[in-house]
C-alpha cells in the first residue's frame, strides 16, 4: 500500500474532512485524495493543467481546495487564522523539505492543529540505501550526487531522524513509527489527548539524534525508528 492508498482508506473509513499536504509538487498525491476540505502548501507548485482538470471532474471538491504558494514554516506562521478556522486537521501528509529539521518542524506545527484521533503521515522515512539518505537542503546537488556512492536517483534525505526524535521525546504522548512501504511511511498519532499544544524543538536532543548515521539506523531500525512491516498499514486502518 502506498501513501495515497493509505490516506484514501483512512478518509473512507472515517468522518474526517480536513486534509493538509505539505509538499505537493505535481499534485500526484494531493489531487486524488477524496477529502472534503483540502489544503496544499508548496513554494513551487508544478501541477499540470490536464491533471488539475481531470481531478476536478473525478472529485469536484477539488474546486475548493486551497493552494498556498509558501514554504511550510511561513505557511504555519502566516496562516494561523486560516488553520484555526478549519478547526482541526484530520490527516496531514508531510512531504516537503526532505531533511530532519524541515520534517520535524512540519510535524510539530501540524500537531498544534491535529485532531485527537488524527494522523500525520510522512513520506520517505526509510531510505533504500545510504546514498538515498544523504543530507541536502532541497535536493542533492550534482556534486553531492557524484560523491554519494551508489546514487540511483532515489532520494529520501534524513527525514527518518524526525521519527527517531519524536520517539525519544514523546514516548507517552505520541504513537510514532515507520511502515516499510513506499520508501517508509512515518506515522504520528496522539496516544492520549494532549494537555498542551505547544511544541518546540529540543536542540540538545536534535543534536544528539542528528549525530546518528544511516548505518546506526539500519543496525536496529525497530529500536531507532520503530520500523513496522508493510502489513502494519492494515493495523493503522483497524484503529479507525
Ligand atoms: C517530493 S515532492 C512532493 C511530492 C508529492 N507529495 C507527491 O507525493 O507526489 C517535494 C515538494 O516539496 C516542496 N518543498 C520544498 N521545500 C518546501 C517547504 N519548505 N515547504 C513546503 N514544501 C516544500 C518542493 O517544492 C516539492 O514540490
Amino acid at each position: 500500500m502506498d501513501r495515497i492508498e493509505l490516506i484514501q482508506k483512512i478518509f473512507q473509513k472515517t468522518e474526517f474532512e480536513n486534509y493538509l499536504e505539505i509538499g505537493c509538487q505535481t499534485g500526484k498525491s494531493f489531487l486524488p485524495i477524496r477529502a472534503k476540505n483540502k489544503t496544499a502548501v508548496d513554494p513551487v507548485f508544478k501541477i499540470p493543467l490536464g491533471r488539475r482538470f481531470k481531478w476536478l471532474f473525478k472529485w469536484p471538491a477539488n474546486s475548493k481546495a486551497r493552494y498556498f504558494t509558501l514554504e511550510s514554516d511561513v505557511f504555519f506562521d502566516s496562516q494561523k487564522a486560516y488553520l484555526q478556522n478549519l478547526e482541526q486537521l484530520d490527516v496531514v501528509l508531510v512531504d516537503g523539505l526532505h531533511n530532519f529539521r524541515g520534517a520535524l518542524h512540519d510535524v510539530l506545527h501540524s500537531l498544534v492543529y491535529l485532531s485527537n484521533d488524527g494522523i500525520i503521515i510522512l513520506h520517505d522515512c526509510y531510505p533504500p540505501h545510504e546514498a538515498a539518505s544523504i543530507y541536502a537542503d532541497i535536493f542533492p546537488t550534482e556534486e553531492q550526487q557524484q560523491q554519494a556512492k551508489g546514487w540511483t536517483g532515489e532520494w529520501c534525505g534524513d527525514v527518518w531522524k524526525s521519527m527517531a526524535y519524536l520517539l525519544e521525546k514523546y514516548p507517552n504522548l505520541l504513537d510514532v513509527g515507520v511502515i516499510d512501504t513506499d520508501y517508509g511511511l512515518g506515522y504520528v498519532r496522539f496516544k492520549t489527548a494532549p494537555t498542551s499544544r505547544e511544541f518546540s524543538v529540543d536542540e540538545e536532543l536534535f543534536d544528539k539524534i542528528n549525530q546518528l548515521s544511516y548505518s546506526d539506523m539500519k543496525s536496529d531500525p525497530k529500536k531507532i525508528i520503530n520500523l513496522q512491516p508493510a502489513s502494519y498499514c492494515e493495523t493503522i486502518l483497524s484503529l479507525y
